[in-house]
């Protein structure tokens, strides 16, 4: 089977991180969301991926040379400045597919679900489109889907109004499509496969959902992208290695290489600590990732913070909750951030921030 991987977003509730990286890019326990769902396609038999994204975004994953193992991979860009949505690529990848059922993954979600099964059941059901459906307390930020008992999605609401929504059972972002999907997706321009496609689908009764249970997460947020990663270092999926007896370290903590880490400092628990993170005394950094690079000097405290590519934190630096801060920024010495600030790409910070907003 075919798989396209649609990666060509803003990722506007991540910036600023995501001025300077894709979504698909973003180390999920110091691997990149894009290589976690290429192993996955590949262990679910897939050969062959069409990646449709932005020509940014093909620039920025080529120099970034995720390992594709065996996986065959073609860009189908969007033109330029003109983004097509999330079911424009679909039509546009049509040329690559043929007359088989394939796969379409949101670049920017990670989950457990069985690829395999949910391609059995779209067979079974003799379906045009086969949406993967989980459970979630809010169903509001998601698509929704009302079933039938045999597993056909009567009504399909893209991101109901508060309260409003008919069940928690969302669209999980990962799809199975049969060719004759290209007769309902119109060429050449921006197409909203959930708006457009699948309220049509279902009202003509070509939609159904396969409920599945496990782990599933949109990166979407920083809030979620902080909890994929404390969620996964508590799971299966995080091979603890030893990193030596560093009595530094509240486990579960995952390390690139050999950071330097001062006397006295507290790493940990759930922290990913990027490539060459470097570390000073007295520290403290809980339920946060460090990008590589990055730095972190004396009496530093950082907690549920994504810290960026190379950021340089002072002495004494005090970081709250749902903080995140850009490549290359430099955050002077005893300067207070408070809950929620977010700090552009090489933005210097010699004031205090006491509430949530984004320094440009
Ligand atoms: N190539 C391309 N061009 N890809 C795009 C474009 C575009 O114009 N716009 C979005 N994408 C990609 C994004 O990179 C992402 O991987 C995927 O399509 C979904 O877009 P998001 O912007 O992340 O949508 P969302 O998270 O608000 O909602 C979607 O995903 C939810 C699950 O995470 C919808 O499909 C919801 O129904 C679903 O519940
Ligand atoms: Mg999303």
């Amino acid at each position: 089977m075919k798989a396209v991987i649609l990666a060509g977003g803003f990722g506007t509730r991540l910036r600023p991180l995501s001025c300077t990286r894709p979504k698909s890019l973003f180390p999920i326990l110091n691997k990149p969301l894009l290589q976690w769902t290429f192993e996955k396609l590949a262990k679910s038999g897939v050969k062959y991926i069409i990646m449709a994204v932005s020509r940014q975004t093909r620039f920025q994953i080529k120099s970034f040379n995720v390992d594709a193992g065996e996986l065959k991979i073609v860009y189908s860009c969007d033109p330029p400045k003109k983004p097509l949505g999330t079911g424009g690529p679909v039509k546009k990848a049509e040329k690559f597919i043929g007359a088989e059922d394939f796969l379409v993954v949101n670049g920017d979600i990670f989950t457990s679900l069985d690829y395999s099964e949910i391609a059995k059941f779209h067979k079974e059901k003799k379906a045009v489109a086969t949406i993967a459906l989980c459970r979630v307390d809010d169903p509001s930020r998601f698509g929704v889907a009302e079933l039938t008992e045999n597993g056909r999605i009567k009504k399909f609401i893209e991101k109901p109004p508060l309260g409003k929504a008919p069940t928690n059972l969302i669209n999980a972002g990962v799809y199975v499509l049969s060719p004759e999907i290209f007769r309902y997706i119109p060429k050449g321009r921006k197409v909203s496969m959930e708006r457009e496609i699948f309220t049509r689908l279902a009202e003509e009764g070509g939609l159904y959902g396969y409920v599945f249970s496990g782990l599933w997460t949109d990166i979407g947020r920083v809030e979620d992208y902080l909890k994929l990663n404390r969620v996964l270092l508590d799971s299966h999926f995080f091979e603890k290695k030893i990193v030596g007896s560093n009595e530094n370290i509240r486990e579960p903590v995952i390390i690139e290489g050999r950071p330097h880490i001062g006397k006295f400092s507290i790493i940990g628990p759930h922290v990913v600590l990027g490539r060459n993170v470097k570390i000073g005394k007295h520290v403290h950094v809980e339920n946060s990732v460090i990008f590589p690079e990055a730095s972190i000097a004396d009496y530093a405290s950082i907690s549920g913070v994504v810290i960026g590519e190379k950021a340089v934190i002072g002495k004494n630096v005090k970081i709250e909750e749902n903080c995140v801060i850009g490549d290359y920024a430099v955050i002077r010495d005893n300067i207070f951030l408070a809950k929620g600030v977010s700090v552009c790409p090489a933005k210097e910070v010699s004031e205090n921030i006491t509430a949530s907003r984004c320094v440009m």
